[in-house]
């Protein structure tokens, strides 16, 4: 019997920013704002044109951001990310097709489930740290407590209708290990690039989620 494949992880972060990003210049300045902010790892959706140039330029010019890529929904966007120099890749579902794909870049990937057996599937494939998505729709925190004691070994990114007010219900458990959203990032804030707004948000999410607990960095 062959063993599933364990694939890299991401540790660290415990909130992850999701950006919508269109210009690469207000990428970088953005990217800046979240890391005087403290959050250093950077979620860039696969939704806008110019995403994977917005990747890049935050990964060549902010050199203590990690940045990955989400929203990958194509096979062929695996390669494109890793290419652009995303360090780890993010999907809100996942097939055995994108699952392949993300295994030939080598780098952590998240794939997203909504139910046990969707999670128990991702477990198939090898992979121990899933994208809960859409969190709060799918059940939020009571799922999470559920989903515990069958897959005790998965650890758990909520995302979706996660904000300040509710980060710390989901990080208190002991089968999330970070979280993400796009709450710290408000459209209208980065139109008008109000990177200090921004950095405030992110410094107010870096004091509620606090340090790595013990065993999770
Ligand atoms: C994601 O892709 O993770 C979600 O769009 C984030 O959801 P939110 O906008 O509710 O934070």
């Amino acid at each position: 019997m062959t063993l599933p494949l364990l694939e890299p992880t991401l540790s660290g972060p415990r909130v992850v920013p999701v950006l919508v990003l269109d210009d690469p210049e207000d990428a970088v300045s953005l990217a800046k704002a979240l890391v005087a902010g403290g959050l250093t790892t950077l979620e860039v959706t696969l939704r806008t044109p110019k995403a994977l140039a917005c990747a890049e330029a935050i990964a060549a010019k902010v050199p203590d951001a990690l940045v990955g890529l989400g929203t990958l929904v194509r096979p062929e966007q695996f390669a494109q990310a890793r290419d652009a120099g995303a360090r780890f890749l993010v999907s809100p579902g996942l097939t055995d097709t994108l699952a392949q794909a993300a295994k030939a870049t080598g780098l952590p990937y998240l794939p997203g489930i909504a139910t046990v057996s969707e999670a128990l599937i991702a477990w198939e494939h090898g992979f121990r740290e899933l994208k809960f998505f859409p969190a709060m729709l799918n059940g939020g925190v009571p799922a999470l407590k559920g989903m515990a004691p069958l897959i005790p070994e998965v650890r758990f990114c909520p995302t979706g209708g996660i904000k300040a007010e509710n980060l710390r219900d989901f990080l208190a458990l002991p089968n999330v290990f970070t979280v993400g959203g796009t709450w710290l990032t408000p459209a209208d804030a980065v139109k008008e690039r109000r990177w200090a707004d921004i950095e405030r948000l992110a410094r107010e999410a870096s004091a509620l989620a606090g340090s790595p607990l013990a065993g999770q960095a």
